[in-house]
């Protein structure tokens, strides 16, 4: 199973807000960062870590480190919604971004953009992506990261439909998805059932 629930009052809070057709692209970013910071605290829990003594003020304490590079990946442009949340978390994280634009009719994704940092075959790799609806972006990008050597990949996404979850769990086996929900359904638009309207236009406001 590569689907991890993230099950947290405050993950539900900010998702009604982002789900709620009233709010605003102010409200919409600022709560497409609390989640974030709590889905990627989630998604990063299993990062290794090393023993270090630090001296407080008192004296020497034993503690712990972020051990292992870690790569955010953006995809463009409803990602960059959730990346400076991200990054707070992890400061030190390089940043690679992939552009990928659905057409309107098809829902296809079609990829206009990749910039990697290297080295990412030796990173921990967490992929950034509010929706995951079909599954066809979440799978371009994958095998975008595959192909520069990724092999520690996990993705954290705000709302996933049962088809895009499928469909990553068929063409990335290994890849972990961490979301607070699994809607319904897809529309004939390909839009998540009840999902949040288009994630992008909502936080650039767009629409
Ligand atoms: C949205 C979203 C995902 C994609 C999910 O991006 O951010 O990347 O749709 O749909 P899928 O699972 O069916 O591929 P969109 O293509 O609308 O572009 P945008 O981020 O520029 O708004
Ligand atoms: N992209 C979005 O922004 N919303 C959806 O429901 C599906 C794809």
């Amino acid at each position: 199973m590569s689907i991890h629930i993230v099950d947290h009052p405050l993950v539900h809070d900010a998702l009604a807000t982002l789900r709620d057709k009233r709010t605003t692209p102010e409200y919409f970013r600022r709560a497409a960062t609390q989640i974030s910071v709590l889905l990627a605290a989630e998604a990063l829990r299993d990062l290794p870590t090393s023993d270090v003594t630090v001296d407080t003020p008192i004296g020497p304490a034993e503690g712990r480190r972020v051990s292992t590079d870690v790569v955010v990946v953006p995809i463009l442009r409803a990602g960059l919604g959730m990346l400076d949340a991200v990054l707070e978390m992890v400061p030190s994280a390089r940043v690679g971004h992939i552009g990928l634009q659905r057409n309107e009719t098809t829902a296809v994704a079609s990829q206009y953009y990749s910039k990697l940092p290297p080295g990412v075959d030796r990173s921990v790799v967490l992929m950034v992506d509010p929706m995951l609806a079909t599954g066809g972006s979440a799978v371009a990008a994958l095998d975008v990261l595959r192909l520069a050597g990724a092999t520690r990949v996990r993705i954290i996404c705000i709302v996933a439909a049962p088809e895009g979850v499928r469909l990553v769990e068929e063409r990335h086996p290994d890849v972990a998805i961490y979301t607070p929900v699994v809607d319904r359904s897809l529309n004939a638009q390909k839009y998540i059932v009840p999902g949040l309207g288009d994630f992008g236009d909502r936080l650039y406001g767009t629409l």
